[in-house]
């Protein structure tokens, strides 16, 4: 069992990463591997609404000159997806949404290749817009047939400066590391059926 986490930070070692890996080594804890791609800060397009996926149909998107197809892959081989992104102005950065617009798009007129995957989402922030950037990334878990995986508070840490800040909100923090406990309870009862 595998689950692919995004880090949707320019910040390759931020607070959102320090969410993130909270969250995997949990997982790991429970014998679920993990692997982290670095989205934020990358080349990665928005979708550029040719529909050239929904001609071809192909599991592929047409712009192929930046990681998009390569990620996907990967997306499709995993058994649950965690986007994490700080908060940009109350929402989640282009980098993430541009991940989210392109993979869900595929993925729908392929077919719906996310279903009954487990995803959720997590947010770093400074002060507030952090619940909205959270609705963003759970609006593809929903639409996708995917069974989104809650913890005890959603899944937010507060830290703004660049490092790792976000480590003394140890709600939050603790928060992350129920989210992986969770994550795999799931992806162990999904797995038995
Ligand atoms: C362009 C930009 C916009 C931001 N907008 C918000 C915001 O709306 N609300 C907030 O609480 N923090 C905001 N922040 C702060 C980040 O969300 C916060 O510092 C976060 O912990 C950064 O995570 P990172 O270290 O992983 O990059 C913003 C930061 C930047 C650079």
């Amino acid at each position: 069992m595998k689950v692919l986490g995004f880090n949707g930070s320019p910040r390759k070692e931020g607070n959102t990463h320090k969410l993130l890996m909270r969250c995997f080594a949990a997982l790991e804890k429970e014998g679920i591997e993990t692997e982290l791609i670095q989205i934020g800060g990358t080349n990665i397009r928005g979708c550029l609404s040719c529909y050239r996926c929904v001609e071809l149909k192909d599991r592929q998107c047409s712009t192929k000159n930046d990681i998009f197809n390569e990620v996907f892959r990967k997306m499709l081989e995993a058994d649950a997806l965690l986007l994490a992104s700080p908060t940009y102005f109350a929402d989640i950065t282009p980098e993430l949404k541009a991940l989210i617009d392109r993979s869900g798009f595929v993925s729908r007129v392929n077919g719906n290749l996310f279903r009954h995957k487990a995803g959720a989402g997590i947010v770093s922030l400074r002060r507030g817009g952090g619940i909205h950037a959270f609705d963003t990334i759970n609006h593809l878990f929903q639409i996708s047939g995917m069974f989104t995986v809650g913890s005890t508070y959603w899944n937010l840490g507060f830290g703004g400066r660049e490092g790792s800040e976000v480590e003394n909100d140890r709600e939050g923090m603790e928060n992350m590391e129920d989210l992986g406990r969770s994550m795999a309870f799931l992806l162990k009862k999904l797995a038995a059926n």
